[in-house]
Order: structure tokens, then C-alpha cells, then sequence
């Protein structure tokens, strides 16, 4: 099938280069000529793993295009709306401005039997506003909703070969029906016998997405809420968790008490969510998702606590290292990153904070200049008075205190993801403090 992707970023990108590798003939759009320069090189813009393989191989075979022009998209027959949907300066509600102008300048290019899907997380009632748009000026073409649930670093296996997929389709019977065919050719290869579809109306759709992510930040508050119960009373989080997480209802993914979620999903999803069931006249419904909110900030500030108090009250000029600025482990992405927001506030009392990262060092120097970053852990800890360990990468959860016990300044560390073994670094003469367990 010919396949056009509006929008480059994460999302798009990713999608892009799955549709190649799917077999189908595809250009992906982004009005930034500099992206579009190194997605047409086969170079991924941001760090992924398995993107950059299937980005070159997809481009060898000359199934992925890249362009800037509108009106590359016109012989395609499927248009997947991939952009953004940033949360609005001053306010909680996502910013619609990038969707709709995507839609408005494809509007020109569309023809009967053309499919436009919508790929991005938007307030619910989107998809049913801009169906009418296109049947306004394109009426022999569709719309069907079709929401993401990609993983960051499992993005591409999850386009790939998804674990379910929704198609939110028109209210009209042959209009569905061709938009679910339409759908189910472009998904041939990625659905299996066994993967479930739900084919539902737009609303729904679009509702599945923004529950899911409402529902696993909900997940990870409500253990880090019992993290601060246990933080008072003694009690183990991480043990607490596995014996909740063996009742089947409950589970034990997404069950890991920490420093909390960040990224560029989970925290403008569940606001923007609950911006939407204000303007619904429906706050009250979604109100428990800005305690999730709360008590996941509350998480980042625990951590900096914990450096105060380990640093007897004072973390001016004192040196700590920060391992970990991404949000969450193989990813480059900083957005809202628990991570990071800890460095800059730990920087902004006036320690000496020496951050570092295996990917995400470019994105953090771009946004905190002021912050020190190095290369890496043996860089980071030397000197340290408090090592902070704030995203789980793999190297850093296989540290041991014979790493870097002889280039600190005091054998004092906070671990942020609940991931060292806590005795062997007591063993060994460490002050050992992490989140919610003795
Ligand atoms: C999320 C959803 O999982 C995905 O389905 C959706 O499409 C986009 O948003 P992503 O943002 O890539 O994906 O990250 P995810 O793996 O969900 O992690 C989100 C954050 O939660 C990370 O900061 C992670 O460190 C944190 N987290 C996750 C926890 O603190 N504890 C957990 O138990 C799990």
C-alpha cells in the first residue's frame, strides 16, 4: 500500500519505518527540513533501539521516502497524522495546533477512498471534528482513529508486532467498513491470529489511549504512595509490591516505586485528560488523577531530601553525582524526566552536581547548560559526597560498591529506581538510602 506519515518526531519516525518494513511504500512529512535531512540519510534523530536498522534497510529497499512537501503525500493512499500534541503553555490541555494544521494542509491532497489516520493522543471528541472536516471538503475520503501504544525503547517491536489494536471508526456503517479494510491491509503482517482488535466508534478510541496512560500513572502513584507509608512505618516497598503483584487482578508491571514517571506520555496525558473532563463539565470524575500527579512529583522531591539529609541539611558546594537524566533506561528522551529535574534541583540549592548518561547527555546539555555533565560513572562519582542513581540503566543496576568505592569522597548513595542490592552495599560500609524500603 502507498502510505503517507505526517509527522516525523517519535512517533512518526518510528511508524514510518515500520510501514517500510512492513512492505509497504512509505513517505513520511515533517515540516522540519533538518529531520527530514537525516531520516532521508537513514539516521535516526533521536536514540531508539532497532530504528536505526530498519530505517536504513527500509530506506535500501526504496520503500521510505522523506520530504517536507505536502504533496508528496498525494499519491498515498493511508495518511497517518503523527504529530504532536504538546501540553499548552500556561494550561493543562494539549495543544491542537500541530494536528490540525497537519490536517488542514493535507485537506487539498485527498481523494476518494483515502483513509486519514489519526495516530495522536487528543482530547476525546478530536476524531468526530475533524471526520467532518474531511467529509466537508474531501467527502469520498475517511477518517478512522487509530491510537499508539508504543513503548520508548521497544517502539519499534511495538509497532511491529502490537499486543492489540483499536480502530475507532465512522458512524456510518460502509464508511467503517472501508476504513476496517483499509486498516486491516495496512496491519496484514503485524497482526497475528491471536492479536485482539477492537473496532470501536471515535470516542472510544481516542478514550482507550488516555486510560491506559491514565491507568498505568495511577498504577505507579499508588505504589509510590505506599512508598511514603513506608517510608514512616519501616516497611519494604519492593517486597510489599511483589506479594500484591502475585494476585492476578493486581500484577506486578508498573509496580516499581521510585523517583516516578516522567517522559514525554505519561505526565501531559493524564493532565490533559483531566483538562478535558473539566471542559466536559466532568472534573469531579477525573479530579484522583491530580493527586497521581502530586504524589508523583512528591517522588522527586523525597530524593533531594534524602540528599539534604544526608548531606546534614546543607547540599551548598557539596559534590553529588547523578547518574541517570533520561526518563526512563534505553532512551534519549529528557522530556519531564524525574531524572533530570532532581540534577537541576539538587544545582539550583548549589551543590556540584556531576550528571551523566549513555544517551540522553546531547538532550540535557541542550535544555541545562548549567549543569555539569560527564562521560561517565567513574567521571561522575569521583570526589562525590552522595552518589544518586535516577534512571535504572543497565550498567548502573549492576554496580557494586567495589566500582567506585575508591574515588568518592563519602560512601553515601541514593538509589532512586530501588535496583542495587542493598545489603552489599551496607556490607561494604555504605550509607545505602532508596525509595520506600529500608
Ligand atoms: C508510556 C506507555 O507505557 C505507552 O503505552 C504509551 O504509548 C506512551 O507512554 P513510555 O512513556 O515510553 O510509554 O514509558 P513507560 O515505559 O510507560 O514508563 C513511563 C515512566 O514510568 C518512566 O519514567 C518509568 O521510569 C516510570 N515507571 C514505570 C515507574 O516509575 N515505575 C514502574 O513500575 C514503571
Amino acid at each position: 500500500m502507498k502510505i503517507s506519515v505526517i509527522g516525523c518526531g517519535y512517533l512518526g519516525a518510528v511508524h514510518a519505518a515500520s510501514m517500510a518494513e512492513l512492505g509497504h511504500e512509505v513517505i513520511g512529512i515533517d515540516v522540519d527540513q533538518r529531520k527530514i535531512e537525516a531520516l532521508a540519510a537513514g539516521r535516526a534523530p533521536f536514540f531508539e533501539p532497532g530504528l536505526p536498522e530498519i530505517l536504513l534497510s527500509a530506506s535500501a529497499s526504496g520503500r521510505l521516502t522523506f520530504s517536507t512537501e505536502m504533496a508528496s503525500a498525494a499519491d498515498a493512499q493511508v495518511h497517518f497524522i503523527a504529530v504532536g500534541t504538546p501540553q499548552r503553555v500556561g494550561s493543562y490541555s494539549a495543544d491542537m495546533t500541530y494536528v490540525d494544521a497537519a490536517l488542514e494542509s493535507l485537506l487539498p491532497f485527498l481523494k476518494d477512498g483515502d483513509l486519514v489516520v489519526g495516530k495522536s493522543t487528543v482530547p476525546v471528541g478530536t476524531a468526530a471534528r475533524l471526520a467532518e472536516r474531511v467529509q466537508e471538503v474531501a467527502p469520498g475520503a475517511n477518517l478512522a482513529w487509530n491510537p499508539e501504544f508504543l513503548r520508548e525503547g521497544f517502539a519499534v517491536k511495538d509497532t511491529i508486532s502490537p499486543d492489540r489494536l483499536v480502530y475507532g471508526v465512522s458512524p456510518e456503517p460502509e464508511a467503517a467498513a472501508a476504513s476496517k479494510a483499509i486498516l486491516d491491509e495496512v496491519y496484514s503482517k503485524a497482526l497475528s491470529e491471536e492479536t485482539p482488535l477492537v473496532v470501536t466508534d471515535y470516542a472510544t478510541a481516542e478514550l482507550v489511549k488516555v486510560s491506559a496512560n491514565a491507568f498505568l500513572a495511577t498504577k505507579i502513584s499508588f505504589i509510590n504512595a505506599i512508598a511514603e507509608i513506608a517510608e514512616v512505618t519501616g516497611a519494604n516497598v519492593t517486597e510489599l509490591a511483589d506479594a500484591i503483584g502475585f494476585d492476578a487482578r493486581i500484577g506486578r508491571r508498573f509496580l516499581n516505586a521510585g523517583v516516578g514517571f516522567g517522559g514525554g506520555c505519561l505526565p501531559k496525558d493524564i493532565r490533559a485528560f483531566g483538562a478535558r473532563a473539566e471542559e466536559l463539565g466532568r472534573g469531579e470524575s477525573l479530579a484522583f488523577l491530580k493527586e497521581v500527579d502530586a504524589i508523583n512529583l512528591r517522588r522527586r522531591q523525597r530524593v533531594v531530601d534524602l540528599v539534604l539529609e544526608l548531606l546534614d541539611g546543607q547540599a551548598f558546594e557539596k559534590r553529588v553525582a547523578v547518574l541517570g537524566l533520561a526518563f526512563k533506561p534505553d532512551s534519549d528522551d529528557i522530556r519531564d524526566s524525574p531524572a533530570l529535574d532532581v540534577a537541576v534541583q539538587l544545582n539550583g540549592l548549589g551543590a556540584i552536581v556531576s550528571a551523566t548518561d549513555p544517551e540522553a547527555i546531547p538532550n540535557a546539555h541542550a535544555k541545562h547548560p548549567q549543569l555539569h555533565f560527564v562521560d561517565d560513572v567513574a567521571d561522575a562519582v569521583k570526589d562525590a559526597e552522595v552518589v544518586v542513581l535516577l534512571t535504572e540503566w543497565k550498567e548502573y543496576r549492576s554496580l557494586v560498591p567495589a566500582d567506585i568505592e575508591g574515588l568518592v569522597a563519602g560512601r553515601r548513595i541514593i538509589d532512586g529506581r530501588n535496583v542495587l542490592d542493598s545489603t552489599s552495599w551496607r556490607a561494604a560500609g555504605w550509607e545505602y538510602r532508596a525509595m520506600g524500603r529500608p
